[in-house]
């Protein structure tokens, strides 16, 4: 390091700005290691506290990306968009997406995460699918990217090295919540696939990581500032995670879903969230000039089964076994399949997703601790949304679960997160808010 990093880390704890230089010095520091522990939890706790510039957060955001690999696609002729979602409960969008965009003539190279807490994660949902992988080279990626139009993959090593530090600093010292470091992490990544375009879900309610929305309207205003700023374009939408998206919650459940949704019934939701992505995603592709048009494009090519033909393709070229399609049964079923049943007439007044999400982690379709193994098939699948009326002895929910004593102790906490009442209530708006 050039600059000496105490004082460097003095100025931010005493609400200084940092040039670009000085802030890539921190970052090589992170990634050789000559920054040390005690260092990178001090610099992290002052710009929790003290914030960071725009022009900050850009220059921390590209120091991060440049501390791995970038790839670049220089034989993909489409314009490479891709989405990223802050995380929630049922949120299965990137699976139908991806095909979905690709089907409209863009190029999707799509790095997604593991679960992380109570929200689900692509990459382990992606494992439920027998056969497919998303350990690729990066070699291996591009020709995917290329001949299917989309490429789904864990983060290598090579990608971002210094956000892997960073953030397990982070979620050590308390550090996570701040909007530039969550801005530099979420973003180097992104940038590091070469993308020239990217869409943010930006989730906000009980089970999203920005519980309040005027956190999550930051985040957003963030995420697309510092997108610009570092060269590619942006737009954001601001959904709701106050329920589950979707009805079905778990890996492989919830990989039947869209498999079902391919070509047949599609929760509502589900289908809208990702309509509304998609739109975006088409405008900053310039494949379509206004919203409306984006969006009967992604209808129709859903309903002539482009979108199943494009995810085939993709099944085949990474790996899954591409049967799936006609017969979920391939997928497995957990063992134990129970109904939560109504105890009373009324309706549903509540679907708490961040309940739901607990109760899928605690059957074993999530992560306690980052090195613990997932049971794909375990999960809840929801029979009623909030609003619905309901008899007596209706099943509100089936739960999934390897055990029958797990599966009871999760029907009781089910029943508990869908409570009957008489008010008929509605969910509000799904897209609160775009910003492009
Ligand atoms: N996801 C990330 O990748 N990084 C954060 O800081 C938060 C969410």
């Amino acid at each position: 390091m050039h600059n000496h990093p105490a004082r460097l880390i003095a100025r931010k704890r005493d609400a200084g700005e940092l040039g670009p230089a000085e802030i890539r010095d921190l970052v090589s520091g992170v990634v050789d290691g000559s920054l040390g522990d005690a260092q990178l939890g001090a610099f992290l706790m002052a710009v929790c506290c003290n914030g960071m510039t725009p022009a900050e957060t850009a220059a921390l955001t590209l120091a991060m990306r440049d501390s791995g690999r970038v790839l670049q696609h220089p034989h993909v002729t489409r314009p490479k968009i891709d989405k990223h979602s802050t995380g929630g409960v049922g949120d299965k969008v990137s699976l139908l997406l991806a095909p979905l965009v690709a089907a409209a003539g863009v190029a999707v190279p799509m790095v997604s995460g593991r679960g992380l807490g109570h929200t689900g994660g692509t990459i382990d949902k992606l494992a439920a699918l027998p056969g497919y992988r998303t350990d690729l080279s990066i070699e291996r990626f591009q020709q995917v990217l290329e001949q299917c139009g989309y490429a789904m993959a864990a983060p290598s090593a090579e990608i971002a090295p210094a956000d892997r530090r960073m953030y397990a600093t982070r979620d050590i010292s308390g550090t996570v919540e701040s909007i530039p470091l969550i801005t530099s992490s979420i973003l180097s990544k992104k940038l590091a696939e070469g993308i020239d375009g990217l869409v943010m879900d930006v989730k906000t309610g009980r089970a999203a990581f920005m519980v309040q929305e005027h956190d999550a309207i930051s985040l957003m205003e963030s995420l697309v500032a510092v997108g610009r700023a570092a060269g590619i374009k942006m737009a954001a939408l601001l959904t709701d995670m106050d329920h589950p998206l979707g009805q079905a919650l778990g890996n492989s459940l919830e990989v039947i879903e869209v498999v079902q949704a391919l070509d047949g019934p599609c929760p509502d939701d589900l289908r809208e969230v990702t309509l509304a992505l998609g739109a975006e995603m088409l405008l900053l592709a310039g494949v379509a000039g206004d919203l409306d048009s984006a969006r009967a494009t992604l209808v129709r090519l859903w309903q002539d089964g482009v979108v199943r033909q494009v995810f085939r393709h993709n099944l085949e070229l990474q790996g899954g076994d591409p049967r799936v399609l006609d017969d979920v049964s391939l997928l497995g079923r957990a063992p134990h399949v129970v109904a939560v049943e109504a105890r009373r007439p009324g309706f549903v007044v509540d679907v708490d997703p961040l309940a739901l999400g607990h109760v899928v982690v605690d059957l074993g379709g999530g992560r306690r601790q980052p090195s613990d193994a997932i049971d794909p098939q375990v999960g809840i699948v929801l029979k009623h949304g909030l609003g619905d009326a309901v008899q007596t002895g209706d099943a509100l929910a089936f739960v999934h679960a390897r055990t029958a004593a797990a599966a009871q102790a999760a029907a009781e906490r089910v029943a508990a997160a869908m409570p009957v009442g008489d008010e008929k209530r509605r969910r509000g708006a799904l897209v609160k808010r775009r910003l492009v």
